[in-house]
């Protein structure tokens, strides 16, 4: 009786661990070895449809995309280069990994923003980033990365990266999601579309109208 209680014990403590280990995945599981994206397809799924994988070879897993370097000549001093699933890197549909280069001009930011489906890890490949996060607190979390240096931004909470180096700099993102959402905090705030009505923004930042006219502006 003992063995039999002991041995449903042990099985539920691994079910338990097998599905929570499920729920942190960021995204679904595969179902195949791979599925090369077909971009033309105008099918919405989980994910996107799937080219005959007949047709595939060892060229369509490359990606040449961050061989160059973006435009920074942009108010920010910066630019995102994107390596993702549904824009320019097929092979990665269901594999749960998406990936960006991002430069900088001296004195270059990415600003403010939060990526609600997937954790970042980023590599700084050149120069050096003041970067941080702040996590459900509040808590702000800043370092500073130099050539060669990891950072992890965790899922979902608010980060940036600004050049600090007195030149370019640049870095490559990799996301544990093959779509991990961007939302920049404030044109989201700001620049909505419908406009959220000033009167929301006067009281949430405690500003004056004026203020806020004058943000929103610039988005
Ligand atoms: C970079 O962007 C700026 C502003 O849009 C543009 O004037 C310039 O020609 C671009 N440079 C290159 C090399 O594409």
């Amino acid at each position: 009786m003992a063995k039999v209680l002991f041995a449903f014990v042990v099985a539920g403590v691994l079910l338990v661990l097998a599905s929570s280990s499920y729920v942190m995945a960021a995204d679904a599981d595969p179902i195949d070895d791979f599925c090369v994206a077909d971009l033309s397809s105008k099918l919405i799924i989980n994910g996107l449809v799937c080219v005959d994988p007949a047709t595939v070879t060892g060229t369509d897993f490359k990606f040449t995309g961050f061989e160059k370097a973006g435009n920074t000549s942009n108010a920010l001093g910066s630019a995102v280069s994107p390596g993702f699933a549904g824009v320019n890197y097929p092979a990665l549909n269901t594999q749960g990994l998406g990936f960006a280069r991002l430069d900088y001009a001296k004195g270059g930011l990415i600003a403010p923003h939060t990526h609600p489906r997937a954790t970042e890890v980023l590599y700084v490949v050149q120069g050096t980033l003041y970067v941080g996060f702040v996590d459900t607190n509040n808590k702000f979390y800043p370092t500073i990365l130099n050539k060669g240096d990891l950072y992890v931004f965790p899922r979902g909470l608010i980060h940036f990266q600004l050049n600090i180096a007195n030149g370019p700099a640049f870095a490559i993102a990799s996301f544990n999601s093959q779509n991990p959402g961007l939302q920049l905090v404030a044109n989201a705030l700001f620049g909505a579309q419908p406009p959220i009505e000033d009167g929301v923004l006067v009281k949430a930042f405690g500003i004056p109208i004026t203020e806020v006219e004058t943000i929103k502006k610039g988005f």
